[in-house]
């Protein structure tokens, strides 16, 4: 099964990686560790696979090498797309989310420029573009690392991955390309779903992109929720990229999903000053228009136009619209913001928006959506136009609160302040996009989210749905803007670093927020393990949660502690956990802690079952079994357990007649005390 495949050497960067032919099934691949799909040196004096776009000219060269002898050189560029490309469409599986990574340096003589790594898709012969790592300053001094991670989301008969450079004719060399990917664990099936959990008091949302409606994403999301707010493809530059082409595709996979799942779409956004083409606000003639009663005359055309299409398209299936999005500016006396859209028609884009939006949809709810509506002088700014356009007759039936908040702020009394204003108007209210950073300012940043931090957040959690739920008469639905922490625009909003707000971690496993609005009285039973990784230049992590008592057992942590304080020490403890357990098969959890002064590495654990279990998949370690033997091993991350440090693995399993837990185990051939739980 495993094997290298020619031309694609591992190097030393990827040392402790694995290898595989990349048609492979990712879903053989051990959950947790990493899989190199390609790694490009350019040592053995070919271009390995890689091609020139166009007429530029792609070679191996021995001029500079990142590592080894080899860099591939790139010559002969004439346009800032032109750059070495490669075919991925044999490696790439839909819906598997790979880490790219590439070194980059400019030729001897060439003057900085930037660049960066994309992928062009096609179907059906149509290009699509999505870029995989931003803009990135490149010299001739150095090497510059781009890294950025890729998820394919649609069936495309042509995949390419390519480096180009901002320069039209800079010259450039690149070296150590490595694509891979880390499989991950099951998503947990027999914890509670939150919209069940909710669903005598709202619909429960999560704001999705077109791969997490795949695998083990779609699953989560099907499991947990009753919404879904597509996060970018029905925002105008996906909908309408050039005057008069609609582009539906993307927006309706999401809806087509919805409905194979019985969600709801919320639809977001028809009106926005972000993610709108510039073709919008220009003229006939192609200038940049000013505030004249043509330009009003022919911007107010092109929305009406707009909103008639991508509302008409969806029809019914579409029942809610944020027709307008981020319209207040509460420094603005009048509150109103000054974008392109107000500068040039005042008032009546808001409502030439509502009114064709009613006029296509009769029956949707039409919503009016802003961020920091807790905040006292913008919420009074958006209640009062609210109110003025209300009392003209425009039809806003709701108002949408975004809930970006973080783990200090804001407090509950002025949220709840936010949801009363409103009760008056007799209007809907939904949380549209909340989330719940893990940071405060823009300097933080934590390699590894911190226990206290990620605990605080689930008491937040706690709270606001606590808030939620006691005004559930006005509140109608609640939506989180992602699905779990592996895929959020705070990654790279307000600054790029990594966040953690969500309900589920970046293995897409429950974690302490989670239990923050499912049973807040299970916060704290989730142990969070965190293996740093390098991504975009930044140190970012992957978080591994578990948790630790099976999901219908309660577990007095007073008792444990008193338990473990109370025995002598041992050199290393073991508490094995069956997390749920049907017939025929379960989950288990194993979690080891050294009780030694000394860090233990690497680590190997034994055990041996009594009523013939096998264990069929492991996640967190790497096991083998011969017969009632298991041993596990440490993962590629998870090497080193510190002194009174802990690890933990998690497991899949068979059982014939009982699941009896294990009763001895030995940690690097030392006896461990098993603890029963
Ligand atoms: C964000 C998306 O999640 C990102 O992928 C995109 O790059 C920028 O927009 N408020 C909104 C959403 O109303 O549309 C924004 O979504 C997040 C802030």
């Amino acid at each position: 099964m495993r094997r290298v495949l020619a031309g694609v050497l591992a190097t030393s960067v990827l040392a402790g990686l694995v290898t595989i032919a990349a048609q492979a099934s990712p879903r053989t691949a051990a959950a947790d560790e990493p899989v190199v799909v390609v790694s490009s040196t350019f040592d053995d004096g070919t271009t390995q696979g890689w091609t020139a776009r166009a007429s530029e000219v792609v070679a191996p060269s021995t001029a500079v090498a990142h590592s080894g002898t080899h860099s591939l050189a790139v010559t002969g560029r004439t346009a800032g797309w032109q750059g070495p490309s490669l075919s991925i469409l044999d490696k790439t599986q839909k819906g598997v989310r790979y880490e790219f990574s590439v070194w980059v340096r400019l030729a001897a003589g060439q003057t900085g420029t930037s660049a960066k790594v994309s992928v062009e898709r096609r179907t059906a012969g149509t290009p699509s573009y999505d870029q995989v790592v931003s803009s990135t300053a490149v010299t001739a001094d150095g090497w510059a690392n781009l890294k950025g991670s890729y998820t394919l989301a649609a069936d495309v008969d042509f995949l390419t991955a390519y480096v180009e450079a901002a320069s039209e004719t800079a010259s450039l060399h690149i070296d150590d390309f490595s694509m891979s990917y880390t499989p991950l664990p099951p998503i947990q099936t027999h914890i509670p779903s939150v919209k069940d959990v909710l669903a005598d008091h709202f619909t429960v949302g999560a704001a999705v992109e077109n791969a997490q409606i795949l695998n083990n994403h779609g699953q989560l999301l099907a499991k947990h929720f009753n919404s879904i707010t597509p996060g970018n493809q029905l925002k105008w530059d996906a909908t309408e990229p050039t005057e008069g082409t609609f582009r539906f595709a993307d927006a309706d996979a999401l809806v087509n999903w919805a409905k194979a799942n019985g969600s709801a779409v919320r639809g977001h956004t028809l009106v926005w000053h972000q993610q709108t083409p510039a073709w919008v606000f220009k003229d006939a003639a192609g200038n940049d228009m000013t505030a004249t009663p043509e330009n009003k005359a022919l911007v107010l055309a092109r929305l009406d136009a707009h909103i008639r299409a991508v509302v008409g398209h969806y029809g019914a299936d579409i029942p809610v619209w944020d027709v307008v999005n981020e319209v207040i500016d509460e420094n603005q006396a009048d509150g109103l913001r000054r974008s392109k859209w107000f500068e040039l028609t005042g008032l009546d884009y808001l409502r030439t928006a509502f009114r064709v939006a009613r006029e296509v949809a009769p029956n949707a709810q039409l919503v009016i959506n802003d961020y920091n509506t807790n905040v006292p002088s913008k919420r009074d700014k958006l209640y009062d136009l609210v109110v003025k356009l209300r009392a003209e007759g425009v039809p806003i039936d709701a108002v949408g609160h975004q809930m970006h908040i973080n783990v200090q702020w804001p407090s509950v009394t002025e949220t709840e302040a936010m949801l009363t204003k409103f009760a008056p108007l007799g209007i809907d209210q939904q949380i549209t996009e909340m989330d719940i950073s893990i940071y405060t300012d823009n300097s933080q940043s934590y390699p590894t989210p911190p226990r206290e931090v990620l605990l605080t957040q689930a008491y937040r959690y706690r709270d606001m749905f606590e808030l939620y739920k006691r005004h559930s008469d006005k509140i109608s639905s609640v939506t989180l803007w992602g699905l779990a922490d592996d895929g959020t625009w705070l990654d790279s909003f307000p600054v790029t670093r990594k966040d953690h707000p969500l309900l589920f971690d970046t293995r897409l496993q429950a974690k302490d927020a989670y239990w923050g609005v499912v049973d807040p009285s299970r916060i704290g039973e989730t142990t969070t393990t965190t293996t740093p990784t390098t991504t975009s230049g930044s140190t970012t992590s992957t978080t591994t949660t578990t948790t630790t008592s099976s999901s219908t057992t309660t577990t007095s942590k007073t008792a444990t502690l008193t338990t473990t304080t109370s025995l002598p020490p041992a050199p290393c403890t073991v508490v094995y956990t069956v997390v749920s357990e049907w017939q025929g098969g379960f989950q288990g959890e194993v979690r080891v802690t050294n009780g030694t002064a000394n860090a233990i590495s690497p680590w190997s654990l034994t055990w041996s079952y009594s009523a013939g279990q096998q264990i069929t998949q492991l996640w967190g370690g790497v096991h083998t079994q011969d017969g009632a033997n298991v041993t596990v091993r440490n993962a590629s991350w998870n090497g080193t357990i510190a002194p009174a440090g802990t690890v933990t693995f998690g497991f899949l399993g068979t059982w014939a007649d009982r699941n009896v837990k294990p009763i001895a185990y030995t940690l690097n051939g030392v006896s461990c005390r098993a603890m029963i739980r």
